[in-house]
């Protein structure tokens, strides 16, 4: 059947914002190959480094080697295998919870999470900027969408205290946001879901294996006792893939029994598996690294904003340069590729129209040396910009 009998909603993209899947060889790793050409890679979430790892390679060897390269099933059919009990006993240490369980992808933990606990009767109380996982969790759930202006628990406040004391509630908030760098006012947020009653989820996808000694913001900011659940995902800085959720055995054995992404789907392979493992183990023996790659980012930020770019709200590992339209990003990130440097150019409807921007993700892995070719770029490539924008 041809497109003419079924017209593709929202067919026509501008063509600023569509979207093409890059040939990129040695994606996670410090430097790419794209189009021929070596380049920094600023556009992956591999933070840390650790994808890629000797370590990491092994770990995941080891477990090929024993286990086999597919876990066959479901986990509650007969996809499960002892590596799964022993990441999630790490994981209920790391994140100093009772239980833990892992789920394919963060994408499909949050729909997971979401789906089992709220329901029509349910409000969920989402942060205006959560990742589009959560938003799509709260809509397969059917709950009621409250969203909250970003990072701001005044508006929040004046939305719970709308709502019916009775009415179950959930707050649910990424703890960095992954396309801003910033963090979620937390302690403020906190205090009002303990207010009004309210079940709280963090979503700690770009904090893990950086803030708090590597164990998220919440424990940076020792609020773990006022979290219900603590999501997150092995994809970014932990350098492998699946996502977790950590939180007590009653609501964690709730979630075994009612989330659906987690019932039906084959669990994750013992190669990733054996990875993850490992990834919690290096970060709790290097708990310093999160600290150093903030130390960078904060050197990196300073310096472009002394250009007078705009990086926004952020304070982490993940920078923005906010630019007028997508057009203009288009360009910076082609004249960055001329300079030896790939970055994410994100565009609407990832972002809000008119906030298109270049997305650096600075890396552990760096050091004097790239962190002066990034420089240079920058400098050359937006100092001629701003010479043109005024001739
Ligand atoms: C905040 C946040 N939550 C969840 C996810 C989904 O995680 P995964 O990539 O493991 O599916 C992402 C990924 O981009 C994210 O940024």
């Amino acid at each position: 059947m041809s497109t003419e009998n079924f017209p593709l909603p929202g067919k026509n993209i501008a063509r600023s914002e569509k979207r093409s899947i890059p040939d990129i060889e040695h994606g996670p790793d410090l430097y790419i190959k794209f189009q021929g050409q070596r380049l920094l890679n600023l556009a992956s979430n591999n933070y840390l480094g650790l994808a890629g790892s000797e370590k990491m390679k092994e770990a995941s060897m080891r477990a090929v080697a024993q286990f086999g390269t597919s876990s066959g099933a479901s986990r509650l059919i007969s996809g499960n295998y002892s590596l799964y009990s022993a990441l999630e006993d790490a994981l209920c240490s790391f994140k100093e919870t009772s239980a833990a369980l892992v789920f394919g992808s963060g994408y499909a933990a949050n729909l997971g999470i979401l789906n089992a606990l709220a329901h029509r009767k349910c409000l969920v109380f989402s942060d205006r900027l959560n990742h589009a996982s959560i938003i799509d969790g709260i809509t397969l759930s059917r709950a009621v969408h409250v969203r909250y202006r970003h990072a701001d628990p005044e508006h929040l406040e004046y939305l719970l205290a709308q709502k019916p004391v009775q009415a179950p509630k959930i707050l649910i908030t990424d703890t960095v946001f992954s396309m801003d760098g910033d963090k979620a006012p937390l302690p403020q947020i906190l205090n009002l879901c303990r207010k009004y009653r309210v079940l709280t989820i963090v979503d700690e996808a770009h904090a893990t294996g950086i803030l708090g000694r590597g164990r998220g913001l919440v424990h940076e900011l020792g609020l773990q006792q006022e979290i219900d659940l603590h999501m997150g995902t092995f994809s970014k800085a932990l350098g492998s893939y699946g996502g977790y959720v950590a939180g007590s055995k009653e609501l964690v054995d709730f979630l075994i029994n009612r989330s659906r992404s987690f019932i039906y789907s084959t669990s994750l392979p013992p190669a990733v598996v054996g990875a993850s493992l490992e990834a919690l183990q290096q970060v709790q023996d290097h708990p310093g690294q999160g600290q150093r790659l903030l130390e960078l980012s904060s050197e990196l930020r300073s310096f472009l904003q002394e250009l007078g770019l705009d990086t926004g709200t952020s304070t982490t590992q993940i920078i923005p340069v906010i630019m007028k339209n997508s057009q203009a990003v288009l360009q910076a990130q082609a004249e960055l590729i001329q300079a030896g440097i790939f970055a994410g150019a994100i565009r609407p409807p990832t972002v809000p129209a008119d906030s298109a921007r270049l997305r650096l993700s600075v890396r552990g892995d760096m050091a004097r040396k790239e962190m002066e070719l990034v420089k240079n770029a920058f400098r050359k490539i937006f100092t001629r910009q701003s010479r043109n924008e005024q001739a």
